[in-house]
């Protein structure tokens, strides 16, 4: 083969980003990075230079290169994303340039999912805004490792070092806040080329490389070695009886003639009798490749399906997932609002269960919040209508990303990316559902809040409120109580020494099962020896425990006697009762201590939350 055409077929392709509004200079760029590279055509050169001339410009105006763009966009064409091509010597690039003055970052997130790299547009004289910060924070989102700042209009502050070394700092610092790893800042000017492909002498002091051999250099992950195959069918084609073929894009792995396939959510296998192509039959077909397949059976695999093989990890088909979002809606993200979700060729009603958090732009801190306006970014967790296979996004992007329309106006008001799936997939995959899958599914953290006390100290009703409050506010409780569980599980049981030690015991177990179904679990009970309650510490997990002891006088215990015991143990009617014929042995270093002849109840709940962390 010849040497030059060997090195054609083994560039390699880039694809990236570009955010930044028209006025930081974004189309000057571009069209920069094309005409100093050499590749405007002649046609397109002649129509620049006939108006420079006209205008009697300096410099051709190189914004003209992207007009096209532009002038559809002004005749109401709506462009979200347009995709520009070009290659060089080392490389072939897409760019996904994303027009638009204010929608940046919805563009930005429709144009990232199959970008490595993104170049992001500071105008010099402004320095680094909000908007910057909010770009630099939806690109860590978007997972894209690789950043290219370009500092640019330095021309017009005479290309003043301090302030861009200042700059640059800035801007590091941010990339390091937000944990990007590849984050590199040029000195540039689109307008006069400093720094786009050839270096400048106006900025002897910069070292660095220019961006374009940057761009040819850079380091990017493309194999899709280990990546499973997904496959999610777009269309169903049909040309004649005897011919049904599935149409779509592999968005991850690859297939192959023969793979044994599975077809999901609807669980059913099947084997793959032909792969078709633009130039007709293929072997196979990875990652970005367009093709029908044809499989062995008939089936009734409609839009929507996704193929993956049979041998690998099963994907997740769930209704429940959390993801990052960034929003773009006029209104405000409301929890509880129906919203129509489409991932990949799917589409199905869902609801914003909870809003977790928001990412406050100028600290970068992620904080609880009532909403998520325009342009803010979140993480919430979302209920869809019926079950769907999906990834995390930081596995498979394609098919880990989704956006949310309005139903009403058909807007897109926002793009997600999903960070954990609760699966509902467990019927399909058993030995799998465990403790956090469970606690998953109802959103909570389990955990066993052991009241102890004398009887009469305000266990019960303590707990009883407790676990109310806890159901208004959502969660899933369960209360053990010990004059119920005597009444069943414990009717064997008396108020001996051994016998109480068998109660705890017991109930120490029934509250770790009650754990692992993902309940928080509320013991009521006198539980006075150390050595049980201890051993029930043991039991669980350390975070699991809170030992809560209520802490009541006897004498005030004794007053309210509320059953008429303390009446009946005085006049020895009762026997081995705590606190009278029984000794109650106080917690020695219990999470919580609370009493409830001084506290209010309202303050006892506060504490109980702080505890679990609830408040
Ligand atoms: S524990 O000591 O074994 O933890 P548990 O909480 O199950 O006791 O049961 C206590 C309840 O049993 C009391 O609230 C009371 O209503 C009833 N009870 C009956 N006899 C006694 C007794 N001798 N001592 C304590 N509680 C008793």
């Amino acid at each position: 083969m010849p040497p030059l055409l060997e090195k054609h077929l083994r560039k390699d392709l880039l694809r990236f980003l570009t955010c930044g509004s028209v006025d930081d200079g974004k189309s000057t760029l571009i069209g920069r990075l094309l005409y100093d590279a050499g590749l405007v055509p002649d046609d397109q050169l002649a129509t620049l230079k006939a108006d420079q001339l006209k205008r009697g410009l300096a410099e051709p105006d190189l914004s003209l290169l992207l007009d096209g763009l532009q002038a559809e966009r002004e005749q109401g064409i709506t462009i979200d994303v347009a995709y520009r091509y070009f290659s060089t010597e080392q490389r072939k690039f897409i760019v996904a340039d994303t027009p638009g003055h204010e929608q940046y970052t919805a563009n930005m997130v429709t144009g990232a999912s199959h970008c490595q790299l993104a170049l992001l547009l500071v105008d010099a004289r402004k320095g680094v805004l909000s908007q910057t910060r909010r770009h630099l924070a939806v690109v860590r989102l978007l997972g894209l490792q690789h950043v290219a700042v370009v500092v640019n209009k330095l021309d017009l502050l005479d290309y003043h070092q301090e302030t861009y070394r200042q700059l640059e700092e800035q801007i590091q610092a941010l990339g390091q806040q937000l944990g990007l790893k590849e984050l590199h800042c040029f000195p540039i000017s689109a307008v006069t080329g400093a720094n786009v492909v050839h270096r400048s002498i106006h900025t002897e002091w910069y070292e660095g490389p220019t961006l374009l051999s940057w761009l040819e250099e850079v380091e990017i992950q493309t194999s899709i070695e280990g990546e499973p195959l997904r496959f999610p069918v777009q269309f169903v084609s049909r040309p004649h009886q005897d011919f049904r073929g599935y149409m779509g894009t592999v968005t991850a792995g690859q297939i192959s003639f023969g793979d044994e396939v599975l077809l999901l959510p609807s669980q059913a296998d099947n084997r793959i009798k032909q792969i078709v192509g633009v130039h007709g039959e293929q072997p196979s077909a990875e990652r970005g490749e367009a093709v029908t397949i044809v499989l062995e059976k008939e089936t009734d695999l409609s839009r929507g399906e996704v193929l993956v093989l049979k041998k690998e990890e099963p994907m997740i088909v769930t209704d429940q997932f959390e993801a990052n979002l960034v929003w773009f809606g006029d209104q405000p993200l409301r929890p509880g609002k129906r919203y129509e979700l489409r991932l990949g060729t799917v589409a199905v009603p869902a609801t914003i269960k909870r809003l977790l958090h928001r990412l406050e732009i100028q600290s970068m801190q992620e904080l609880p919040s009532p909403q998520l306006e325009r342009n803010d970014l979140g993480r919430c967790e979302l209920a869809l209508e019926k079950a769907i296979p999906c990834d995390r996004y930081e596995d498979l992007p394609a098919t880990g990303s989704f956006i949310l329309v309005d139903r009403v106006t058909d807007n897109t008001i926002a793009a997600g990316m999903i960070t954990a799936t609760a699966s509902r997939q467990v019927v399909w995959h058993q030995g799998r559902v465990d403790k956090a899958i469970r606690s998953q599914l109802k959103g909570q953290t389990p955990k066993v809040l052991w009241f102890t006390g004398l009887s009469g100290s305000g266990k019960s009703t303590l707990a009883n409120a407790l676990e109310q409050r806890l159901v208004e506010l959502g969660y899933h409780t369960y209360l053990l109580d010990g004059d119920n569980v005597r009444h069943g599980l414990n009717r064997d049981l008396g108020f001996q020494e051994e016998d109480r030690a068998e109660n705890i015991r017991r109930v120490g177990e029934v509250s770790k099962l009650m754990l692992e179904a993902g309940l928080i679990v509320l013991v009521s009970f006198i539980s006075p020896f150390r050595s049980e309650r201890q051993q029930v510490r043991e039991l669980l997990d350390p975070r699991e425990f809170i030992e809560v002891f209520v802490d009541t006088p006897i004498e005030v215990c004794e007053e309210r006697d509320p059953k008429g015991l303390y009446k009946l143990a005085r006049e020895g009617k009762l026997p081995n009762f705590t606190g009278i014929s029984s000794p109650y042995e106080p917690p020695d270093h219990p999470e919580l201590v609370l009493n409830t002849h001084q506290n209010s109840q309202e303050e006892n709940l506060k504490h109980l939350l702080n505890a679990l962390r609830l408040s």
